[in-house]
């Protein structure tokens, strides 16, 4: 298993282009599985979960074919041949279970592997088969799998999900799309992610209104066409890079970054004493003195991101004066405590919420990485950490961030990965 090997102690500064949205080409991806026609996306990054959705869109029979070099542009269509999602795909990414949907609201029928529980929780999908149900599908849970029937098609209902959840939000939005008559979402997740997904849709010829609000109202058609999206820039990781300048003391610029989806992320960071200045294309971020504590919670969109959640922790590790971060989202969103604190950080758990008492510097150590973004959160440890960091199972951190190494040595880190 690859480690990545980072001597901290130096500011960064350079560029960093900021890839398409994990968070949003993944639904997009789903999508493509509901028209025959070539829904064609660009600005799709290179992802380890990337590559994990088109073997399953591809597992449908569906075509997935990169119409560039560098595989960023790829065109989706096709007949859906098999409405198998197997385990060993769905085991590997929660998100597998977006293809439910689109399957069942197309093809009439899906036999998707239930997701299991993760890193991070549960992470149940209750929501997801109770809202397809009052869609008019037939669901029985048999064998680890959902098997979700609909042969006279879907109707359209009126939702409201007890708790915004962003996978049942997408994946009822996808397949209200197709169904007949209108369909109300109240209570939707409000992520851009989700926006990006209804925006897609519209040019696919579904008639959605309500995008960026808590309620969805869409009006199903009998078929979508195809079209050419471009997939949002992924906010995640700006936020990520946003900290990595603050952590180390340099000066970033984040190409493509977009400030209007990171209101509560820079709301905190400028607490904390770090500014972020709009132009040339992008975000430059710099720490103008010293971090100051800040306290966070995590909440669903437009609230603080609970994906930012383990990024802020490292940065307050290093800050003056305390924070208390608090976990609202998922109920085990702390792994990353114990190893920040193998790497000097001063960092207590109560329940939902951390206390972070800030140290001068962080000292380097080898560290175990548990989930995608409690890795990057050690990897930002350990720029700011005096002497070597060794961060282990980097598989974790290939799912959601590309070139993570050569984005960072490109501005100056010491930083290179260790193969095997
Ligand atoms: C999406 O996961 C993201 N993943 C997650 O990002 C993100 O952390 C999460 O939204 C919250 O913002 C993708 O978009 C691919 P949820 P999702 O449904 O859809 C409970 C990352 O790091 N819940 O909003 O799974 C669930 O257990 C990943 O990029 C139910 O109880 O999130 C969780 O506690 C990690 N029943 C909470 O809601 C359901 O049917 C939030 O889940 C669905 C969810």
């Amino acid at each position: 298993m690859d480690r990545i090997l980072i001597r901290g102690g130096r500011p960064l500064d350079g560029e960093i282009a900021i890839g398409g949205a994990k968070n949003a080409a993944l639904p997009l991806l789903a999508a493509g599985l509901l028209t025959e026609q070539p829904l064609v996306l660009s600005n799709v990054p290179r992802l380890a979960d990337i590559a994990t959705m088109r073997a399953l869109i591809a597992q449908h029979g569906v075509g997935v074919a990169p119409l560039d070099d560098d595989g960023r542009t790829l065109a989706i269509g096709g007949a859906i041949r098999c409405t198998e999602a197997p385990y060993d795909i769905v085991r590997k990414m929660r998100a597998s279970v977006l293809v439910l949907g689109p399957l069942v609201a197309r093809a009439g029928e899906a036999r998707v592997s239930l997701p299991g529980g993760c890193a991070i929780g549960p992470r149940p999908i209750d929501l997801h088969l109770k809202g397809l149900e009052q869609m008019g599908a037939v669901i029985r849970l048999e064998g680890g799998y959902v098997h979700a029937s609909a042969p006279h098609g879907l109707h359209g209902a009126a939702i409201v999900l007890p708790m915004p959840s962003v996978g049942a939000t997408e994946n009822l939005l996808m397949a209200a799309s197709l169904a007949d008559g209108q369909t109300v979402i109240a209570n939707a997740a409000r992520e851009p992610e989700i926006s990006d997904l209804a925006e897609c849709l519209v040019a696919m010829g579904g008639r959605i209104g309500g995008i960026g609000t808590d309620r969805l109202t869409v009006e199903g058609v009998r078929r979508l066409h195809g079209a050419t999206h471009a997939v949002i820039p992924d906010r995640i990781e700006t936020g990520t890079y946003a900290c990595a300048a603050a952590i180390t003391g340099g000066t970033l610029h984040l190409r493509h970054a977009r400030r209007d989806h990171l209101d509560a992320v820079l709301r905190v960071l400028a607490e904390a004493g770090v500014e972020v200045l709009e132009g040339d294309g992008g975000l430059t971020v710099r720490r103008l003195n010293g971090l100051r504590g800040t306290d966070a919670m995590t909440e669903p969109y437009p609230g603080f991101p609970t994906d930012m959640q383990a990024q802020l922790m490292a940065l307050m590790a290093v800050a003056e004066g305390a924070a208390m971060i608090t976990e609202t989202i998922f109920e085990n969103r702390f792994m990353h405590v114990p190893e920040l604190n193998r790497l000097g950080a001063r960092v207590n758990v109560h329940g939902a919420s951390a206390i972070v008492r800030g140290v001068p510097t962080l000292s380097g150590a080898p560290v175990m990485a548990t989930d995608l973004r409690a890795s990057v959160s050690l990897v930002l440890a350990g720029l700011a950490a005096r002497g070597e960091t060794v961060v282990n199972r980097v598989y974790h951190l290939d799912r959601g961030y590309e070139a993570v190494e050569q984005k960072l040595a490109a501005c100056g880190a010491d930083i290179e990965r260790l193969a095997g």
